[in-house]
């Protein structure tokens, strides 16, 4: 097998999903860390110590990912892109793909879509598609039926008499706005829990309180009428890890798809999210029957979502910055081998903007660093580790 083949690289990335595996499994547990953090930190960065994060700084993320026939981009919102003149160009330079972290959520502050239950407010998303239009940039809408970022109207006036109504007009409004202009839709936003005991999984939303569980299906079916050629996801949390809980959830996520595809819905694609966390394991082997499966369904699979938490690593800036990038190439490793996967998309492009900041701070306080640039902008290892993983992928089409 020639170093540098297709098959060699792909045993090089199935050794490193193992040693990820392995290395996290044996000794990556939260209780552990709390107890030992020492002990930990060193195993921890002894799985990635060997390892050197070299690559060509030549070219930007989006034309290795490009070569290979992977779509990449990330997450950005308004605020940041029309105020941040810096980052906007790192942006154009890095990304093929825009999500619009905010603006096209039903409520979100401070340019809510949704102000009141006859007004849409389309300044931001208005405003984003220019930005990618103008830049070449695919965008992605996120997201059209969610249980979350519901307007403080929401309660008071949905009901299971109007909320078919609600959403089908909400979805012909947006999408109808755009259609012919987005890459895809994030129709339906994380609507499995398993914990809340049902038998097919769904998560007790309004949606599925007021309407029922053929929701999902609708707003599928809506969104193809009024935006044809944009693909549509169904996009989920929680898919990666080793854990029973995500075997459960994988199950359900399939089971829902499954039946979807049965029935003709036209859904195109999974959104696996990949918010990774160092504590988490990733069991290879099960990442890659998932994929396998949803592939077999007919489906793309996009990462949608892909970063990785520090808040359980210790405080040394090179260590952290040595593991997450690890993370990332391990996990990119195995699910860029499932030709299906055709958009890896990082939820933020640089540390000074990320959700990780408000939502999973530092218990140190320390700011936290997730993402492929630095809050200065500059490239990290783990954009190093991205951009090694693109070049090691296995070569598709984009669909
Ligand atoms: O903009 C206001 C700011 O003016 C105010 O000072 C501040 C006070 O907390 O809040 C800011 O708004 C926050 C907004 O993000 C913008 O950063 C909201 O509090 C906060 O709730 C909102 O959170 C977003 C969250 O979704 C809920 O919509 C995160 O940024 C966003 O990254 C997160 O993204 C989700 C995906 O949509 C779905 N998958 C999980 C992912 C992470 O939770």
């Amino acid at each position: 097998m020639a170093p540098g083949s297709s098959s060699h690289n792909r045993l090089l990335s199935r050794r490193r999903a193992l040693h990820l595996c392995l290395g996290t499994a044996a000794c990556l547990s939260g209780a552990v860390i709390q107890r030992k953090m020492p002990l930990v930190v060193q195993r921890r960065s002894s799985v990635y110590n060997n390892r050197e994060f070299v690559v060509d700084g030549q070219r930007a993320l989006k034309d290795r990912a490009a070569a290979k026939g992977i779509l990449y981009g990330a997450e950005i919102n308004h605020q940041q892109l029309s105020a941040d003149s810096d980052l906007a160009a790192q942006f154009i330079q890095e990304c093929a793909l825009l999500v619009e972290g905010g603006g096209l959520k039903w409520f979100l502050t401070p340019s809510p879509l949704r102000p009141a239950p006859n007004t849409f407010d389309f300044t931001a998303a208005d405003w984003m598609l220019r930005f990618s239009q103008t830049n070449q940039v695919k965008m992605r809408g996120h997201t059209l039926v969610w249980h979350q970022s519901l307007p403080p109207w929401f309660e008071e006036t949905v009901n299971n008499r109007n909320a078919e109504q609600v959403m089908h007009s909400h979805i012909r409004t947006v999408a109808g706005r755009y259609r012919g202009q987005m890459h895809s839709w994030d129709v339906v936003n994380e609507a499995i829990r398993v914990q809340d005991g049902r038998s097919d999984g769904l998560r007790k939303s309004p949606w599925l309180e007021f309407m029922g569980p053929d929701y999902v299906e609708l707003a599928f079916r809506i969104t193809a009428e009024m935006d044809p050629n944009a693909k549509l996801v169904y996009n989920d949390f929680g898919l990666e890890f080793g854990s029973r809980k995500s075997d459960a959830k994988r199950e359900s996520v399939l089971q829902l798809l499954s039946k979807l595809m049965s029935k003709g819905t036209p859904v195109h694609a999974l959104g696996v999210q990949g918010h990774l966390d160092t504590t988490r394991p990733i069991n290879s082997s099960k990442l890659r029957n998932f994929l396998a499966d949803v592939a077999a369904l007919g489906l793309e699979i996009f990462i949608t979502e892909l970063d990785v938490t520090d808040r359980s690593l210790p405080a040394d800036a090179a260590t952290r910055d040595r593991v997450i990038a690890g993370v990332y190439e391990d996990f990119l490793s195995i699910v860029l081998d499932e030709p299906r996967v055709t958009t890896v998309t990082t939820w933020g492009l640089s540390d000074r903007y990320t959700w990780l900041s408000e939502f999973f701070p530092r218990s140190d306080g320390l700011p936290v660093r997730p993402l492929p640039l630095d809050s200065d902008l500059n490239r990290k290892l783990a954009w190093n580790a991205i951009a090694r993983a693109f070049d090691n992928a296995p070569s598709r089409t984009i669909i």
